[in-house]
């Protein structure tokens, strides 16, 4: 009983930062470089494959955009819209899901659950009259180093061509 108490007085912040390995608190500016603004993107990786191939990416020296808070998920097939909804709520321009390539999820089928509640997801963005290049999907192994900073670099790139996040917050006013 008390648990269910607990459940309900939780706000969504709570439940994210539990269900994640990140709390998703407000995102601070990047540093401006060169004076211009700078985007914020937050990257929802699974623990197995993305999360790898970024740590080998990290040790393996490589250099990429510094725009990205990454949020780690046991697997891509823990995203849920509201986890979404929170990033941009929190300040994010944009949002990556990464996982697992298909048949490659360490729990044989999220990755193909993940990519069925992306198509849902797209949907429900559109109709909230969000700009849907704001969300990106991507697939990257443990092995890809490479491929996580090429994702990163074209993400980041895109969301700073479409700028500030305002469609958010003008809907919430
Ligand atoms: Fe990576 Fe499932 S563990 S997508």
């Amino acid at each position: 009983m008390a648990e269910k108490e607990a459940l309900t007085t939780k706000t969504a912040d709570e439940l994210v930062a539990e269900q994640t390995s990140t709390p998703l608190e407000k995102m601070e500016e990047p540093e401006p470089s060169e004076g211009k603004w700078e985007p914020r993107i937050v990257a929802f990786v699974c623990n197995w494959c993305t999360y790898l191939g970024m740590d080998l990416a990290g040790t393996s020296r490589m250099k990429y955009q510094p725009n990205v808070r990454v949020i780690k998920l046991p697997c891509s097939a823990r995203i849920d819209p509201l986890f979404v909804i929170k990033a941009f709520e929190n300040g994010a321009d944009g949002v990556l899901v990464s996982g697992c390539h298909p048949g490659d999820c360490h729990y044989n089928t999220g990755n193909y659950h993940a990519r069925r509640r992306w198509t849902v997801f797209r949907e429900l963005f559109s109709f909230l009259g969000l700009d849907l290049q704001r969300l990106q999907f991507s697939w990257v192994s443990a092995a890809e180093g490479v491929k996580w900073v090429k994702v990163i670099n074209e993400v980041t790139d895109k969301v700073r061509e479409l700028g500030p996040n305002t469609d958010y917050h003008n809907l919430s006013r």
